[in-house]
Protein backbone atom coordinates (compact mmCIF):
# COMPACT_ATOMS: atom_id res chain seq x y z
CA UNK A 1 0.00 0.00 0.00
CA UNK A 2 1.44 3.60 -0.77
CA UNK A 3 2.39 6.14 1.78
CA UNK A 4 -0.06 9.37 0.92
CA UNK A 5 -0.15 12.68 2.31
CA UNK A 6 -2.44 14.90 3.02
CA UNK A 7 -3.45 18.23 4.11
CA UNK A 8 -5.43 18.69 7.24
CA UNK A 9 -6.56 22.35 8.57
CA UNK A 10 -7.34 22.62 12.43
CA UNK A 11 -9.95 24.83 12.01
CA UNK A 12 -10.48 28.57 14.25
CA UNK A 13 -13.75 27.21 16.08
CA UNK A 14 -11.62 24.42 17.54
CA UNK A 15 -8.02 25.92 18.37
CA UNK A 16 -10.43 29.04 20.11
CA UNK A 17 -11.97 26.05 22.31
CA UNK A 18 -8.08 25.03 23.00
CA UNK A 19 -8.51 21.55 20.75
CA UNK A 20 -5.37 21.03 18.77
CA UNK A 21 -4.07 18.43 21.10
CA UNK A 22 -7.01 16.15 21.48
CA UNK A 23 -7.64 16.57 17.22
CA UNK A 24 -3.98 15.54 17.14
CA UNK A 25 -4.25 12.60 19.19
CA UNK A 26 -7.55 10.89 17.00
CA UNK A 27 -4.98 11.44 14.06
CA UNK A 28 -2.30 9.13 15.81
CA UNK A 29 -4.69 6.80 16.68
CA UNK A 30 -5.43 6.61 13.28
CA UNK A 31 -1.66 5.47 12.42
CA UNK A 32 -1.72 8.98 10.66
CA UNK A 33 2.21 11.42 11.51
CA UNK A 34 2.18 14.52 11.61
CA UNK A 35 4.88 15.25 9.66
CA UNK A 36 4.93 19.42 9.09
CA UNK A 37 2.35 21.77 11.67
CA UNK A 38 1.95 25.27 12.08
CA UNK A 39 -0.21 27.79 13.49
CA UNK A 40 -1.16 30.88 11.51
CA UNK A 41 -3.88 33.31 10.94
CA UNK A 42 -5.00 33.71 7.48
CA UNK A 43 -5.95 36.83 5.96
CA UNK A 44 -9.35 36.87 4.11
CA UNK A 45 -7.23 37.12 0.79
CA UNK A 46 -5.65 33.81 1.83
CA UNK A 47 -8.33 32.03 2.79
CA UNK A 48 -10.53 32.89 -0.42
CA UNK A 49 -7.63 31.62 -2.06
CA UNK A 50 -7.46 28.36 -0.69
CA UNK A 51 -11.13 27.62 -1.32
CA UNK A 52 -11.19 29.27 -4.36
CA UNK A 53 -13.05 26.29 -5.58
CA UNK A 54 -16.29 27.12 -3.46
CA UNK A 55 -15.88 30.71 -4.48
CA UNK A 56 -19.44 30.28 -6.42
CA UNK A 57 -21.12 28.98 -3.34
CA UNK A 58 -23.59 30.55 -1.23
CA UNK A 59 -21.22 30.18 1.75
CA UNK A 60 -18.21 31.17 0.27
CA UNK A 61 -17.87 34.15 2.06
CA UNK A 62 -18.90 33.40 5.27
CA UNK A 63 -16.35 30.15 5.01
CA UNK A 64 -13.10 33.07 4.33
CA UNK A 65 -14.05 35.35 7.11
CA UNK A 66 -14.75 32.41 9.23
CA UNK A 67 -11.09 30.72 8.58
CA UNK A 68 -10.02 33.87 8.56
CA UNK A 69 -11.47 35.14 12.34
CA UNK A 70 -8.72 33.13 14.52
CA UNK A 71 -5.68 30.90 13.88
CA UNK A 72 -5.33 27.78 12.28
CA UNK A 73 -3.15 25.02 12.23
CA UNK A 74 -2.42 23.58 8.98
CA UNK A 75 -0.53 20.47 8.61
CA UNK A 76 0.40 17.72 6.64
CA UNK A 77 -0.69 13.67 7.63
CA UNK A 78 0.90 11.01 6.60
CA UNK A 79 0.39 7.30 6.36
CA UNK A 80 -1.00 4.14 4.56
CA UNK A 81 -4.24 5.74 2.16
CA UNK A 82 -3.97 9.05 4.26
CA UNK A 83 -6.35 11.05 2.05
CA UNK A 84 -9.10 8.62 2.25
CA UNK A 85 -8.03 7.75 6.40
CA UNK A 86 -8.12 11.20 7.09
CA UNK A 87 -11.92 11.45 5.98
CA UNK A 88 -12.82 8.60 7.70
CA UNK A 89 -11.19 10.02 11.04
CA UNK A 90 -12.67 13.69 10.38
CA UNK A 91 -16.60 12.46 9.59
CA UNK A 92 -18.66 13.85 7.55
CA UNK A 93 -18.78 17.37 6.47
CA UNK A 94 -22.01 18.04 8.41
CA UNK A 95 -21.48 17.03 12.36
CA UNK A 96 -25.19 15.85 12.31
CA UNK A 97 -24.15 13.51 9.95
CA UNK A 98 -21.14 12.29 10.92
CA UNK A 99 -20.28 8.84 12.64
CA UNK A 100 -19.98 8.19 16.37
CA UNK A 101 -15.97 8.50 17.63
CA UNK A 102 -14.66 11.11 14.59
CA UNK A 103 -13.69 14.16 14.84
CA UNK A 104 -16.28 16.34 13.34
CA UNK A 105 -18.77 14.30 15.84
CA UNK A 106 -17.12 14.79 19.15
CA UNK A 107 -15.65 18.46 18.58
CA UNK A 108 -17.36 20.01 15.17
CA UNK A 109 -20.27 22.92 15.79
CA UNK A 110 -21.97 23.18 12.46
CA UNK A 111 -21.67 22.48 9.07
CA UNK A 112 -19.23 26.01 8.72
CA UNK A 113 -17.84 25.78 11.97
CA UNK A 114 -16.87 21.96 11.13
CA UNK A 115 -13.16 21.90 12.99
CA UNK A 116 -11.22 20.05 10.70
CA UNK A 117 -10.55 20.18 6.83
CA UNK A 118 -9.12 17.42 4.99
CA UNK A 119 -8.14 17.46 1.05
CA UNK A 120 -10.55 15.20 -0.90
CA UNK A 121 -7.81 13.67 -3.75
CA UNK A 122 -4.00 13.24 -4.30
CA UNK A 123 -4.30 15.91 -7.02
CA UNK A 124 -6.20 18.48 -4.38
CA UNK A 125 -3.66 16.93 -1.66
CA UNK A 126 -0.17 17.87 -3.34
CA UNK A 127 -1.85 21.47 -4.68
CA UNK A 128 -3.28 22.48 -0.85
CA UNK A 129 -0.30 20.86 1.26
CA UNK A 130 2.19 23.63 -1.84
CA UNK A 131 -0.43 26.40 -0.56
CA UNK A 132 0.76 25.87 3.24
CA UNK A 133 4.07 24.36 3.00
CA UNK A 134 7.64 24.14 1.34
CA UNK A 135 9.28 21.11 0.84
CA UNK A 136 12.06 21.47 3.26
CA UNK A 137 9.26 21.74 5.82
CA UNK A 138 8.24 18.32 5.98
CA UNK A 139 9.78 16.15 7.93
CA UNK A 140 8.83 12.40 7.15
P1 LIG B 1 -14.27 21.81 4.23
O1 LIG B 1 -13.98 20.35 4.23
O2 LIG B 1 -13.25 22.70 4.82
O3 LIG B 1 -14.53 22.27 2.75
C1 LIG B 1 -15.38 23.34 2.41
C2 LIG B 1 -16.11 23.86 3.59
O4 LIG B 1 -17.25 24.62 3.30
C3 LIG B 1 -16.66 22.70 4.40
O5 LIG B 1 -15.60 22.03 5.02
C4 LIG B 1 -17.64 23.40 5.32
O6 LIG B 1 -17.04 23.88 6.48
C5 LIG B 1 -18.06 24.57 4.45
N1 LIG B 1 -19.46 24.40 4.09
C6 LIG B 1 -20.01 23.43 3.36
N2 LIG B 1 -21.34 23.62 3.26
C7 LIG B 1 -21.61 24.74 3.98
C8 LIG B 1 -22.79 25.45 4.26
N3 LIG B 1 -23.98 25.03 3.81
N4 LIG B 1 -22.70 26.55 5.03
C9 LIG B 1 -21.49 26.99 5.49
N5 LIG B 1 -20.33 26.35 5.24
C10 LIG B 1 -20.40 25.23 4.51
Amino acid sequence: MAIERTLSIIKPDATRRNLTGKINAKFEEAGLRIVAQKRIHLTKDQAGKFYEVHKERPFYDELCSFMASEPVVAQVLEGERAIAKNREVMGATNPANAADGTIRKEFALSVGENSVHGSDAPETAAQEISFFFAGLEIVG
